[in-house]
């Protein structure tokens, strides 16, 4: 059996490019999810934000805009490629310092207020040392806000374009349980434990649900699905363009009528804050 890639490697290959490739698209169709997190956050003038996964830099962007001029932003991700893309962004308030390095273990300055992730928590190869570290980063009292996805089941835009994938493919092998992926924190009470275990208090999820247009029609739709996210793994693998075809035939059908098409979306909003 060849060994795992580490997430580093997922994040700066393919994937990470492909990410880079499509962030606008992507910070289009999370718009609203990401409006959840920044007003859960309650981010205010001064304040100093860490931004965990930042990838392609939408949220330390927006935090950036609504703390400065005089706060700072952090943000940490360990994909070149996406931080290439968020670097090359028009930024305005607050300085952002964009910083390559694994979140699990780098040594950030106990200073910040806030620490906030759109979905990169989940990435994480060891969860509780890695919510230790950020806990670290925060001054006393210092809040953590994440979003992170619900089960599968409740997510409709992986789980409508997944079904019907898996009508023309094999349902792929488990993940193991525990292990990095977007659905590490569908279980929503283990996550509040986790982050008591990580020295946090006060821990809580909040359930966010909304729905997300992926697409302008299925055609638009299917493609999205097909090029980030969960699907997009299971189609990396096809070889053969004729069984391409399919899947991404048996995705266009399986797409609401509607336009835009509009899938649903649930989230956790965890929060919890540093004890100090
Ligand atoms: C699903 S993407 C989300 C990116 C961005 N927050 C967004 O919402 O567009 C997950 C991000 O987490 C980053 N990531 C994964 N593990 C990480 C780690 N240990 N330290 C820092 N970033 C990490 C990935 O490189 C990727 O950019």
């Amino acid at each position: 059996m060849p060994e795992p890639i580490t997430q580093t490697e997922y994040w700066n290959g393919d994937v990470g490019a492909r990410w880079a490739a499509m962030q606008a698209e992507l910070d289009q169709v999370f718009a609203p999810l990401t409006a959840a997190l920044l007003d859960g956050a309650g981010l205010r003038p001064g304040e100093r934000v860490l931004d965990i996964g930042c990838g392609c830099g939408e949220t330390a962007l927006l935090a950036a805009a609504r703390t400065g001029p005089g706060g700072t932003v952090t943000a940490v991700d360990v994909s070149r490629p996406m931080l290439e893309r968020a670097r090359a962004r028009p930024a305005g308030g607050s300085p952002i310092a964009w910083i390559e390095a694994d979140a699990q273990t780098h040594p950030f300055a106990p200073e910040h207020d806030v620490a906030l992730s759109r979905f990169g928590v989940m990435f994480f190869e060891e969860s509780r040392t890695a919510f230790a570290n950020v806990r670290r980063a925060l001054r006393p009292g210092g809040r953590l806000v994440v979003l992170c996805w619900r089960a599968l089941a409740e997510n409709a835009w992986v789980h409508v374009p997944r079904d019907a994938v898996l009508t023309v493919l094999p349902e792929p092998a488990p993940s193991p349980p525990g292990g990095p992926g977007p659905f590490r924190f569908a279980d929503g009470e283990a996550l509040v434990d986790l982050l008591g275990q990580a020295g946090f208090t006060g821990a809580a999820v909040a359930p966010i649900d909304h729905p997300v247009a992926i697409g302008a029609d299925a055609e638009a739709a299917a493609r999205f699905a097909a090029t980030v996210g969960p699907i997009a793994g299971l189609l990396r693998e096809i070889e053969d363009p004729a069984l391409r075809e399919r899947a991404l035939a048996a995705m266009r059908q399986a797409m609401p009528a509607e336009r835009p098409v509009r899938l649903g979306a649930a989230c956790w909003l965890a929060t919890a804050v540093h004890p100090g």
